[in-house]
């Protein structure tokens, strides 16, 4: 790849996107309907899929609601302390009608679980950098899919919609940390034109060195990243989804 050393090539996009930190404590203060508005249409201009636009957003400002989608969340406190909650939706309820206004039955898939799961999440990101460029906080909330169903009870989804994440979103608490936290090494992440196989543990076992670095500066006692991804995965994680999302109008064949 060339790379013009003498030119920066920077937009206000690259730079929102090279200063995001996921924000879990926030300040008492609004964030506006206006700004929430603007927010979520700008993120509404998301490519989706053939455009058939299979996601929906929920806005959640309600403590009472937000307080239990924390318990749902496994008691994650930000959902409650944040000024607003957003959930990002895959939702084949609305291509249903749509085929049913022309007599058709909507054929469900593992495509379709698809390409709903990935307009939701791309829209999703959309708001979160969007809102990071407002300079508010968030983070996203995958917490949503521990117990899809009763989410989807709780916000009084139809058959065929499910959250794929959430986000909190508020004003941060503090001030941006001077140092963010260190990726993958670009060279074990992005490949050109071949995959590239070569000795990928070196590379992780040196991104687990820097990781260690960073948390140690920061106090944090939290192991690098192969041990915990190790330990998080060496069984299926919410073994139950498939089955519960099956329920929910969701097809995986
Ligand atoms: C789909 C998705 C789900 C996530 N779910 C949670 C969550 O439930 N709780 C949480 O505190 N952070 C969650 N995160 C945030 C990640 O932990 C965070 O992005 C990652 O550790 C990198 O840190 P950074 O965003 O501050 O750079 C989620 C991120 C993504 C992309």
């Amino acid at each position: 790849m060339m790379i013009d050393e003498f030119v920066t090539y920077e937009t206000a996009v690259t730079q929102t996107l090279n200063q995001h930190v996921s924000v879990r404590s926030f300040l008492d203060k609004p964030v506006s309907d206006e700004m929430l508005h603007a927010i979520l249409n700008a993120a509404r201009r998301s490519p989706t899929s053939s455009n058939m636009q299979t996601y929906s957003i929920i806005v959640v400002r309600d403590p009472e609601t937000r307080q239990k989608l924390a318990v749902l969340a496994g008691n994650q406190k930000h959902i409650e302390e944040c000024d607003v909650f957003v959930g990002f939706l895959a939702d084949l309820n609305r291509l249903g009608i749509a085929s049913e206004m022309h007599g058709e039955t909507l054929a469900k898939s593992l495509e379709t679980t698809l390409v709903s799961t990935v307009d939701a999440a791309l829209v999703g990101m959309s708001v979160q950098t969007a809102a990071e460029s407002f300079g508010l906080g968030a983070v996203m909330i995958g917490g949503m899919r521990n117990q899809p169903h009763k989410v989807a009870e709780l916000l009084g989804f139809p058959s065929g919609v499910y959250m794929v994440f959430g986000m909190s979103i508020g004003w941060p608490a503090a001030d941006p940390p001077a140092v963010l936290k260190p990726r993958l090494p670009e060279s074990l992440v992005i490949h050109h034109e071949r995959y590239d196989p070569t000795d990928p543990i070196s590379r992780i076992a040196e991104y687990d060195a820097t990781l260690a670095d960073y948390y140690g500066q920061r106090n944090q006692n939290t192991a690098a990243w192969s041990g915990p991804i190790a330990q998080r995965l060496n069984k299926p994680r919410r073994p139950h989804l498939r089955q519960t999302l099956e329920a929910m109008g969701f097809h995986f064949d």
